[in-house]
């Protein structure tokens, strides 16, 4: 019999990646649940869509993640990233099965000058971060049995993500000029689809109570947006896609309405000392990831790589 895995939200970038990965993970069935039938921001909408569900542990994945557009929105931030956040605990404790909840390194404040780890204070800069410090604290009091995984800078081939920007972006301009000064760790939703799986064996493997609480969970190794950009573009000129040549910018010369932390660097040892999951290092994962991209338009001229990213890079 496969185990029943609920994930929050269907078009999401881990929630696509889950149902991928599974198929590799052994007896495993990915059920999606979304909206109109699991609506974060309807909580009346949660305990049915879980109830019948089944589920045998809940990956909580949908989130209100436009990180910018929520400084103008936080109601709608705060009900979806926070308060959903109660009222799945309290389901998950009902149904007796364990959370495994996705939160972000935008909780900090980005002061530190060293990579942060579970115990260091939060102090979030922006809506989006202190609506899912909000969910952190709402699932912990929920009294259910819980892993919250803080990841970091997500990008997959699937849905929004600063990869496939860089890539769209690079089918119109020879040029691109990049924040510079923010550091952090890109992590691919595939290789965090990977992670949960391998935590959710242990959890239902084990009553532990190490292997519950707060975990970071983030590609390995670190870099800026510049850097980032830069990577994605020299891995595509060498499979003859699209690139831009990168100019490093600091942040003061990219305003956005949020504002983001200088350094969201997130120390991982925790998750691979207690669950013995450490993600890739993250260039070679954008390797993958840009090489599966270029690999699935067509790959012998430039003006079919800038139709293919216009269709589907958006
Ligand atoms: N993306 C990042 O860089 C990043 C960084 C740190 C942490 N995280 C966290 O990692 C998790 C997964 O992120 P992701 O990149 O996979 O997110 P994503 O690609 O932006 O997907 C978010 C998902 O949430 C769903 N959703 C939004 N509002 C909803 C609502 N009211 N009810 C039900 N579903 C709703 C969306 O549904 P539709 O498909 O219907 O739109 C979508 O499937 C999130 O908790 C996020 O906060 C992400």
């Amino acid at each position: 019999m496969a185990r029943r895995y609920v994930v929050t939200g269907r078009g999401g970038q881990v929630a696509q990646s889950l149902i991928e990965r599974a198929e590799h993970h052994g007896e495993i069935e990915i059920i999606p649940l979304a909206r109109p039938n699991l609506d974060l921001a309807d909580i009346g909408t949660i305990e049915k869509a879980l109830v019948e569900a089944r589920p045998e542990l809940i990956i909580s994945a949908a989130a209100y993640t436009a990180v910018d557009q929520a400084e103008s929105d936080a109601a709608k931030a705060f009900v979806v990233n926070g308060a959903a956040l109660s009222e799945i605990g309290r389901v998950a404790s009902k149904l007796n099965v364990p959370i495994i909840h996705l939160s972000t390194d935008y909780v900090f404040d980005g002061d530190k000058s060293s990579p942060y780890q579970e115990s260091d204070p939060v102090a979030p800069l922006c809506v989006y971060g202190r609506s899912k410090l909000e969910g952190e604290h709402r699932l912990i009091a929920s009294g259910a049995d819980y892993v919250i995984l803080r990841t970091a800078w997500v990008y997959s081939p699937f849905n929004k993500n600063f990869l496939r920007t860089m890539l769209h972006l690079a089918g119109s301009h020879d040029e691109l000029a990049v924040v510079a000064d923010q550091y952090g760790n890109p992590t691919s939703a595939l290789d965090i689809a990977d992670a949960i799986l391998t935590v959710a064996d242990n959890l239902l493997s084990s009553r532990d109570q190490r292997l519950r609480g707060m975990f970071h969970m983030a590609g390995s190794g670190e870099a800026s947006w510049a850097d980032f950009a830069s990577e994605i573009f020299r891995i595509s000129a060498e499979m003859g896609g699209p690139s831009a040549i990168v100019h490093p910018i600091p942040t003061a010369q990219y305003p956005t309405p949020a504002l983001r932390p200088t350094n969201s660097r997130l120390d991982c040892s925790k998750l691979e000392q207690i669950h013995g999951v450490r993600l890739p290092v993250w260039n070679i994962a954008t390797a993958t990831t840009v090489q599966r991209l270029l690999a699935s338009g067509a790959p012998e001229n430039r003006p079919a790589w800038k139709r293919h990213f216009e269709e589907n890079c958006r």
